[in-house]
C-alpha cells in the first residue's frame, strides 16, 4: 500500500475536512471548517494514498513548551494497519523538531494514545486553553474526553 505522510497544503483543505468531519457526524471528535483548517494549515500532517488523504492530524500551540495533537483521523479502509500511530509518531517529531517538550491530546481512545507513550492526566493540570474548543462541542456539559499527555525527549543530535 503506498502511503505518504507529509506536511499538508492549500489542495488538501477539503479533503481534511471531509475526512474530519465524517467521524465528527458520529460525535467521535470536533468538526473543521475549511477556515479552521487553513488557519493551522502549517501544523497539519496528512497521509496520502493513491486516491487521496486517508489521514490527518495536527499540532495546537498551547503554549511555547506544550502542544495538542489534534484532529486525528485515519479513513475506516486504513484503520488497524498502523497508520494513526505513524501520524501520531510524525506529530510528535514535529513537535521535537520545534523545540515542543509535551505534547497532549483530549480523548475517547487513551488505550491507543498509551501504546504511544502517553499518559491519563487530570484534565484540570493540563493548560486551561486546552478546553478553549469545548464550548464549541456538543458534548460540553457531557464530557467523556480523557487528557492524555506525553513528554517529549529532546533530540539525541
Ligand atoms: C483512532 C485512530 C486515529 C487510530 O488509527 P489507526 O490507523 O486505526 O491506528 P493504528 O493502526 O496505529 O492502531 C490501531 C490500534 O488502536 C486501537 N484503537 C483504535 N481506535 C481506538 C479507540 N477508539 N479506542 C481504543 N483503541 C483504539 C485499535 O483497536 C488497534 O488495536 P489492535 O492493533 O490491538 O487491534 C482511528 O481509529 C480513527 O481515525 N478513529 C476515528 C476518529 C477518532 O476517533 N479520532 C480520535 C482520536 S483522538
Amino acid at each position: 500500500m503506498a502511503l505518504t505522510i507529509r506536511p499538508a497544503t492549500e489542495t488538501d483543505i477539503q479533503p481534511i475536512c471531509d475526512l474530519v468531519n465524517g467521524f465528527a457526524e458520529r460525535n467521535l471528535m470536533l468538526h473543521r471548517t475549511p477556515a479552521q483548517v487553513r488557519h493551522a494549515l502549517r501544523d497539519f500532517l496528512v497521509a496520502e494514498a493513491p486516491e487521496g488523504v486517508v489521514g490527518c492530524g495536527y499540532l495546537a500551540h498551547l503554549s511555547a513548551d506544550l502542544v495538542e495533537l489534534r484532529s486525528l483521523a485515519v479513513a475506516a479502509a486504513y484503520q488497524g494497519s498502523g497508520l494513526g500511530g505513524l501520524l501520531v509518531e510524525r506529530l510528535v517529531d514535529m513537535a521535537r523538531d520545534r523545540g515542543i517538550g509535551q505534547v497532549c491530546a483530549l480523548t475517547l481512545a487513551p488505550e491507543f494514545f498509551a501504546r504511544h507513550g502517553f499518559e491519563r492526566v487530570d484534565r484540570w493540570s493540563i493548560s486551561p486553553k486546552i478546553w478553549g474548543e469545548c464550548v464549541y462541542c456538543p458534548k460540553f456539559h457531557v464530557c467523556d474526553e480523557i487528557a492524555v499527555l506525553r513528554l517529549i525527549d529532546p533530540p539525541s543530535h
